[in-house]
C-alpha cells in the first residue's frame, strides 16, 4: 500500500500541481468561496466521489475502502483566502485584486483532492471510510470549522481521528513536523469603548479625560494578565489599537481600543476572561467614565491527542523515513481545527515548504508567500497514507 501510494502521489504530482496554480490564481476570501468549491466539487465528480454540501460552500466527501465500518478518519483541508495584494512574479499569480493565497490553503485543498484520488483508486486495498472535509472560512472569526460541526460533519459516521496539515514555510521541502499536545493558542478579539466627557483642554477639571483612564487600562490590563498567568503556561496580552481625538486643544469624549489575548490552557483563557471584564469595569468606573467591553471569543486552542499523535508520527516515519521527520514547535496563533480536536483526537502537523535555492522562504500572511511546488507530492502522499494507515 505505501509504495502504491508513493507511486501515484508522484505520478500524479503534475496534475496536482497544475490544480493548485488554478487554486492560487482564483483565491476567495474566507466564507464567499463559491468558485473554489464549485472547482473541488467538479474534481470529485471527475474523481468518481460522492460528497456534499455543507456551510454554503464546505464539501464533505466521502470514501469507503473494504469494510467501511471498520474505522473512519476524516482528513480536512481549508480553502479561504487572504486580503492580501499579491506581489509576486509568477504566472499564476492571484487574478483578484487585494486577494490572495498566502497562507498555503490553496495547497491544503490540493494535496486532499490529491489524496482523494489516490484513496479511491486504491479502495479495495485498505479498510475503512476516508471523510474529505474541505471547509471554507479558516481565516475569520467563528471559523468555518464551527459551522461544518453545526451542520454534522463530526457524525454520522462520526470518525474516530482527523488530520489537518498546514505549510510550513520556515521547514524545508521533504520534512514533516509533527507534536502532541498542545501546538497552537485560543485566540480572542477584545474591544474596548471608554466614554468620559470632553471639553476644552484648558480646562480638565470640567471634563473625564478617557485618554487618561485608557492610559492606566493599557496598563493595569497587561499587569492583570501578567500576575496572574502561570508563567509556564504562555500566554499573549496585547493592546493592538487605539483611537480617540484630533487636536491638541479639546480632550475628546471617547477613546476605542482593540487587542488581543492568546492562550494555551482552556481553564486560564475563560477565568482571563473574567479578570478583563471586572478590571477594566472597576478601573473606568473609579475614574469617572463608562465603559462597554467585548471580548469576542475566538478559535480555542489545538490540541493534538497523545495518542494518535504517537502512531501519526510513527506513521510518517515509516512513510517518509524517520529522519524526515521533526517536532514542531508552539505557537501563539490559531487555527480553527481546535474545534474538532476538541471533539475527537486530532493530528494538526507541519509539511515542509520552504527551498532557499529556489527562493522559496517568505512567511505566511506576506505579500511575497510561496511554496516549492515539491512538497504537493509528499502532502498528497502523506495524506493519502494518514487515511489509508491509522487504526485508531
Ligand atoms: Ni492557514
Amino acid at each position: 500500500m505505501k509504495s502504491r501510494i508513493k507511486e501515484l502521489a508522484k505520478k500524479y504530482a503534475p496534475e496536482f500541481i497544475s490544480i493548485r496554480q488554478h487554486l492560487h490564481a482564483h483565491p476567495e476570501l474566507s466564507y464567499v468561496e463559491f468558485e473554489t468549491s464549485k472547482f473541488i466539487q467538479a474534481k470529485l465528480k471527475e474523481f468518481g466521489i460522492e460528497y456534499e454540501i455543507k456551510a454554503t460552500t464546505g464539501i464533505v466527501g466521502v470514501i469507503k475502502g473494504k469494510n467501511p465500518s471498520k474505522k473512519i478518519i476524516a482528513l480536512r483541508a481549508d480553502m479561504d483566502a487572504l486580503p492580501i495584494q499579491e506581489e509576486n512574479v509568477i504566472d499564476y499569480k492571484s487574478k483578484n485584486d487585494g486577494v490572495m493565497h498566502a497562507c498555503g490553503h490553496d495547497v491544503h485543498t490540493t494535496c486532499l483532492l490529491g489524496a482523494a484520488k489516490i484513496l479511491n483508486e486504491l479502495k479495495n486495498e485498505w479498510e475503512g471510510t476516508v471523510k474529505l472535509i474541505f471547509q471554507p472560512g479558516e481565516e475569520k472569526n467563528p471559523g468555518g470549522a464551527s459551522y461544518m460541526i453545526k451542520e454534522g460533519v463530526l457524525e454520522n459516521p462520526k470518525p474516530s481521528a482527523i488530520f489537518a496539515m498546514h505549510v510550513h514555510p520556515g521547514l524545508p521541502t521533504g520534512k514533516l513536523s509533527f507534536r502532541s499536545g498542545k501546538v497552537m493558542a485560543s485566540a480572542d478579539e477584545i474591544y474596548i469603548t471608554i466614554n468620559g466627557k470632553g471639553g476644552h483642554a484648558a480646562s480638565p477639571h470640567l471634563c473625564i479625560d478617557p485618554i487618561l483612564i485608557a492610559s492606566h487600562l493599557i496598563i493595569s490590563l497587561q499587569q492583570i494578565i501578567s500576575r496572574n498567568a502561570n508563567p509556564l503556561n504562555p500566554t499573549v496580552f496585547s493592546i493592538t489599537s487605539i483611537h480617540a481625538g484630533a487636536t491638541t486643544n479639546i480632550i475628546p469624549n471617547q477613546v476605542k481600543l482593540m487587542g488581543t489575548f492568546r492562550a494555551m490552557d482552556e481553564e486560564w483563557r475563560k477565568k482571563a476572561h473574567e479578570l478583563i471584564t471586572k478590571n477594566a469595569t472597576e478601573l473606568v468606573q473609579s475614574m469617572g467614565g463608562e465603559i462597554e467591553l467585548k471580548i469576542d471569543v475566538g478559535y480555542p486552542t489545538v490540541y493534538n491527542n497523545e495518542a494518535l499523535n504517537t502512531q501519526a508520527i510513527s506513521a510518517a516515519a515509516e512513510f517518509m523515513g524517520s529522519e524526515n521527520i521533526q517536532e514542531t514547535e508552539i505557537r501563539m496563533g490559531a487555527e480553527d481545527f481546535g474545534y474538532y480536536a476538541q471533539l475527537i483526537p486530532g493530528c494538526f502537523y507541519r509539511v515542509g515548504v520552504m527551498n532557499k535555492e529556489k527562493g522559496f522562504v517568505a512567511g505566511v500572511h506576506t505579500s511575497k508567500f510561496d511554496v516549492d511546488e515539491d512538497a504537493i507530492e509528499t502532502g498528497i502522499g502523506m495524506m493519502a497514507w494518514f487515511g489509508s494507515s491509522i487504526n485508531s
